[in-house]
């Protein structure tokens, strides 16, 4: 048991190794290789991220893993390789995809993400849950961000591989991603482990706004201080970086990043005309509500007061409300 954990990690070992050698070595990653320099992966992310590249053949991991007389049941157990119906044959799982190895938080590759190089869908193919590899478990990145994010007490996380790249770029070294799943108890747990403070940096769309909220309450539940960076709408941080440079990602954007509360201000404000008697009061109500479920008696004072003067209004009433909210919650 502990050693076909052993015999599937060593597989993963290999065949990254392998990825990594055909996409920076060989005219088989030629075309995979343009495109990631295209997109400002240098030469040293590639190496530090062990970056790859699976062919387009159906038995490159095949045809490797006999030569160097590895179990192909245990691969395919491993979720890298699949096994045709008809006569039961191997082939490869990842094929024509740039090779993302995820690690374990002792530096094992334990999984694959396999991104397409053009658009074609699934954009990331990642590998299955499998006795090494649990999703909600692992955090891309955790391994090689640990020792910066104990230092700073400070872990930033974003939605994948790209972003977790993009920003070790551009210095943020704290950066770990949760892999196109939502936020785990697990995952918190870890986090909270090894930092005190974890700020999300999720895609400013729609479903990236819904999971940094539901991430946030999770990580306030395992008792993190929590914060949330904001890009302009529509972009993620690679976008963002891209566009406006690495210094202006850092302080303009994980700097800046709010609390909970700010974020969810700017949230209920979003698209409301606060001019319009009807959607004020709407707004106040829903920050009121927000307010209430806050657990500290003096940042509901706080906020409570923050609003009271933007909108000049009387403290008294809104404590009135809130108070009569708060009994709702309980
Ligand atoms: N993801 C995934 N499976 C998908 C789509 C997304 O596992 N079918 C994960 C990947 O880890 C991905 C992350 O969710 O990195 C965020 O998804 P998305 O924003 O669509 O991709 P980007 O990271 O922006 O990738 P790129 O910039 O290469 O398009
Ligand atoms: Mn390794
Ligand atoms: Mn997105
Ligand atoms: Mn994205
Ligand atoms: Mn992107």
């Amino acid at each position: 048991q502990k050693d076909e954990k052993k015999e599937m990690a060593g597989i993963h070992e290999l065949l990254s190794k392998l990825y990594h050698h055909l996409l920076t070595k060989t005219a088989h990653g030629k075309q995979a290789l343009e495109y990631l320099v295209k997109r400002g992966f240098t030469e040293d992310v590639i190496t530090r991220f062990q970056i790859g590249y699976a062919p387009p053949a159906w038995d490159t991991a095949v045809s490797f893993l006999q030569k160097r007389e590895q179990s192909l049941l245990l691969a395919e157990q491993a979720g890298l390789l699949a096994k045709r119906q008809f006569d039961g044959k191997h082939f490869d799982r990842f094929r024509d995809r740039i090779m993302f190895p995820i690690h374990d938080r002792n530096g094992t590759v334990i999984a694959f993400g396999g991104r397409v190089l053009g658009d074609d869908e699934p954009k990331y193919l990642n590998s299955p849950e499998t006795k090494i590899f649990q999703k909600g478990k692992n955090l891309y990145n955790l391994h090689a961000a640990r020792p910066e994010i104990r230092k700073t007490q400070h872990a930033v996380v974003f939605e994948g591989y790209v972003d977790t790249i993009a920003a070790y770029r551009a210095g943020v070294l704290n950066g770990v991603a949760t892999l196109g799943t939502s936020l785990t108890e697990e995952q918190a747990a870890v986090l909270k482990r090894n930092a005190q403070t974890v700020t999300i940096c999720y895609d400013s769309d729609r479903a990236g706004v819904e999971a940094a909220f539901r991430a946030s309450q999770i990580l306030e539940k395992a008792d993190c201080a929590v914060k949330i960076a904001q890009m302009p709408d529509g972009m993620d941080p690679d976008d963002y970086i891209q566009k406006y440079g690495s210094d202006k990602f850092v302080t303009d954007i994980i700097g800046a990043s709010m609390t909970v509360m700010g974020f969810k201000i700017r949230y209920y404000r979003r698209g409301k005309n606060l001019r319009d008697e009807g959607e004020r009061m709407l707004y106040i109500e829903e920050i009121i509500k927000e307010i209430s479920a806050l657990p500290k008696a003096v940042e509901r004072d706080h906020y409570l007061r923050q609003i009271a003067s933007e909108f000049n209004l009387s403290l008294d009433a809104l404590k009135q409300q809130q108070g009569q909210m708060q009994r709702q919650f309980k």
